[in-house]
Formats: C-alpha cells, structure tokens, sequence
C-alpha cells in the first residue's frame, strides 16, 4: 500500500473524516482525564516550517510529546532546506529517521515534491494552497457545540484563502451549503469553484452570505506572503468585517470563527471575536486534540504496510 499522506482534507474518505473528527472528541477527552497514550513512544516527527506558526507548531509538537514521541523543528534558516538542498532530498533522509513529517510552506507543490519523495506520512501544516489541519479542528468545534454539520449554511466572510479553500472541501466532504462573500478580485480558486459547485455559492455581499448561515467564518485580510499588500487589501476588504450587525443577519443563534491570528478592528471586531458567538478559544485548542487523531490515522495506517 502506498504510503498515505494528508496534503488535502480529499485525502481522506467522508467515513474517515468523520471518524477522525469522533476521535479527536474522545482524545480530547480522555488526556482532560489524564489518559497517558504512549503511541509514540520511540518514534520522531520533524516539523519542516517555511513560515511563521504559533497554533500548528505548538499543538503538533504538544500532541507528539503527549503521545510520548519527540519532535524536532526545522527552520530552514537552521537547515540545508535554506541554504539550497532539494525537497527530494530532505524527503529522502528524514524518511531514514523520522516517523512523520509536518510541512507549512508556501507553494503547495513544495509540500506535493515533500510527499512524492517521502516514504513516510507528510502532513499539510499550511500551504499558500490549503490549510486542511485547521479544518480539522474547525469541524470538531462546530460539532461539539452544535452536533452534524451536516445539510446546514455556514458563511465565509472575506479573502478567497488557503482557510477557505479548506472550508470549500469540507462542506463537499460533509455535505453542507457555504456561502462565500468575497471582493470581486479575491474569489477562491477557479479549479476548486467547479469542483465544489454543488456546495458553495459566491458573492460580494456579506449580508446576502451570512442570511441563514449557523456559522460565520472570516480569516485576516493579509495572509502570510501578503504583508505588503496590507494598506491596500485594508481599503478592499473594507467592508467585509464582521461585526455585530452583520452577525445579526445570520441565524440567531449563529456561532463565529476565526483561525488566527485575528486583526480586531479590520476583518472582526472585538465585539465579535470576544462576545458570546465567538468560539475562537475552542477551535484554536482543538488543533491539539484534532492533530492527534490525525496523527493516530496516519501512523496506524503507516505500521499496516
Ligand atoms: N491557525 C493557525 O494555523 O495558526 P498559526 O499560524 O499560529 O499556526
Ligand atoms: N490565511 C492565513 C492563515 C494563517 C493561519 C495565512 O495564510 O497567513
């Protein structure tokens, strides 16, 4: 069996997404009881980080050392990754030693090249692309405050991102309506538009997105790679901050999310982000608790080959 890698949340079936999110929940569980796993014991996973992390970094090397393995990080200013070595060739050697690989770059096809060289699990921790590992947590949130998401609207609120591109192949994993509002110019991925036609609509009014919407969902406006746009891309986005207005167009019992880092005043407001709605806290802990099951599949399926 060829190794399995988790570069997309389309690398998983709907039943093992669903079964990854039931584990998290029962993970979460049981280290709040003080379960002691020893899963990895023995075993390292590298975390090869191109860009800045606190969430992903600090929740995959917490899970491994909860799970009783080692992790190392690699900057590429502290590797040969930085000096010019070839991603084929780091595949090649941390294969030799590591058990997993934890990979957060920019071009997506540098994590694709991690993957195709690598002969053990490569795990997306944030390309330019996708942040499938974020939406992993997001829908155990939504599911422990509000059960399936199942046939419900959520509504993405912004730039046409990596989160969202995530938030695209979950609702057609999941089988839920999202409405995306957008600037005109910020539109996802014209590829994923198509392949997720059944599931998503597009608009530039926020109003029109959050109508119905149990969820709202909104990213910073300058990603990371887009700093110097960040004057500019303040104008653009302007309108499409969520505010407690706009959250009350959505469901009256809607709930608010945020991946972070949140700029308070541009994309939300604190109001937002830090009122009753807001289930940011949950969701951020919760890529502990998500990135170990996933952590747990993969490993598991790695030791069956
Ligand atoms: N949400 C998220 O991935 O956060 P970091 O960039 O801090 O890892
Ligand atoms: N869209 C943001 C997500 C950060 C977790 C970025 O790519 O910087």
């Amino acid at each position: 069996m060829p190794t399995r890698h988790f570069l997309s949340l389309m690398d998983l079936s709907t039943n093992e997404f669903r079964a990854l999110i039931d584990r998290a929940i029962e993970l979460k569980a049981e280290t709040r009881a003080g379960k002691i796993s020893t899963l990895m014991q023995g075993k390292t996973a590298v975390l090869v980080f191109e860009k800045s992390s606190t969430r992903t970094r600090v929740s995959f090397e917490t899970g491994v050392g909860q799970f009783g393995g080692k992790s190392i990080f690699l900057a590429p200013s502290e590797s040969h990754l930085g000096r010019g070595e070839s991603i084929e060739d780091t595949a090649r050697v941390l294969s030799r030693m590591a058990n997993l690989i934890i990979m957060r770059t920019g071009a997506h096809e540098r994590i694709e090249t991690m993957a195709k060289f690598a002969s053990v699990p490569v795990i997306n921790g944030l390309s330019d692309f996708n942040h499938p590992c974020q939406l992993l947590a997001d829908i155990q949130a939504y599911t422990e405050h509000r059960g399936d998401i199942r046939g419900k609207t959520v509504a993405w609120i912004g730039d046409g991102n990596n989160v969202c591109h995530s938030w695209m192949n979950a609702a057609r994993q999941l089988d839920f309506k999202l409405n995306i509002a957008t600037p005109e110019d910020h539109q996802p991925d014209t590829i994923l538009i198509q392949q997720c036609a059944d599931y998503i609509s597009l608009t530039t009014d926020p109003r029109e997105a959050v109508t119905e919407s149990v969820l709202v969902v909104t990213d910073t406006w300058s990603g990371m790679g887009f700093e110097k746009e960040k004057k500019q891309r303040e104008s653009i986005f302007g309108s499409y901050c969520v505010d407690e207005k706009l959250m009350q167009e959505a469901a009256p019992d809607a709930l608010f999310m945020h991946c972070l880092p949140a700029y308070r005043g541009s994309e939300v407001t604190s109001g937002v982000i830090d009122g009753p709605q807001s289930i940011v806290w949950d969701e951020a802990e919760n890529r502990l608790h998500a990135q170990k099951a996933l952590m747990e599949f993969l490993l598991l399926e790695d030791a069956g080959n």
